[in-house]
């Protein structure tokens, strides 16, 4: 069976500059990974790369055996609505929308049914269920984290990605956010990348890849 998610011969450059070279990587279908690296070793780099939203300088992106860079980028964009659920380290809410309506908007743009109980199934197990119907400005820091790993699940994507979820979260809603992600994850087969230095969610992740520091050495 192909993998579900792999990369190959990966290098990225910024102006010249290596910021990532990781060794050759892949994942079956099911697989919780959590992605260690300090601050600058290229882990948003990566995920971005692994959704397809970066071009890599070198190497290949394998997604359930299709290459990225084989796709056009309709088609691309398609796979990535359609299989991919991204938690950014930029929330990237839309603000003029309520929290039900940014959960909603991404089923619509992805051609997947919408589903209002599903969203709000997600809000409740998030304990923000109360904020349905609030703008984002209305919202914590913590609380619109919560919504943006709801955005990403709605569609119960087959490989969901994870960026410093847990970033800027006291400890019971650190714990919160990892098990759903966890839940999600076991109840789609789905394979899922958490990139972070918070080692306070390490022990709950069977797979683990370091990413060294590049340019700086650490
Ligand atoms: N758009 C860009 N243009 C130029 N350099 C960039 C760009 N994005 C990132 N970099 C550089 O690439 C390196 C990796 O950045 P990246 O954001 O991927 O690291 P990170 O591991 O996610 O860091 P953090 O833990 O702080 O989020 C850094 O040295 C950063 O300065
Ligand atoms: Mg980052």
């Amino acid at each position: 069976m192909a993998a579900a998610l792999k990369f190959e011969g990966l290098k990225h450059s910024y102006g010249g500059a290596v910021v990532l070279e990781p060794p050759d990587w892949s994942a079956d279908e099911g697989q919780h990974w959590l992605f260690l690296g300090p601050s600058g070793s290229g882990k948003t780099t990566l995920l971005n790369i692994l959704a397809g939203l970066l071009a890599p300088s070198t190497g290949t992106v394998t997604v359930a055996g299709q290459e990225l860079a084989s796709l056009s980028g309709s088609a691309r964009d398609s796979l990535r609505g359609r299989q991919i659920g991204i938690v950014f380290q930029q929330l990237h809410l839309i603000d003029a929308l309520t929290i039900i309506e940014n959960l909603l908007l991404v089923q619509n743009l992805t051609g997947c049914m919408t589903n209002l109980q599903d969203a709000y199934e997600l809000l409740e197990r998030l304990g923000i269920s109360d904020k349905a119907h609030c703008y984002p400005r209305q919202l914590s820091y913590g609380q619109a984290q919560r919504v943006a790993l709801a955005r990403a699940l709605v569609n119960q994507p087959k490989i969901i990605l994870a960026d410093e979820p847990t970033s800027n979260l006291d400890d019971v809603n650190a714990h919160r956010v990892i098990e759903l992600l966890l839940e999600q994850a076991i109840l789609n087969e789905s394979v899922l990348v958490v990139a972070t230095h918070d080692g306070r969610v390490r022990h709950r992740f069977p797979y683990r890849f370091d990413l060294p520091g590049i340019a700086d050495g650490t």
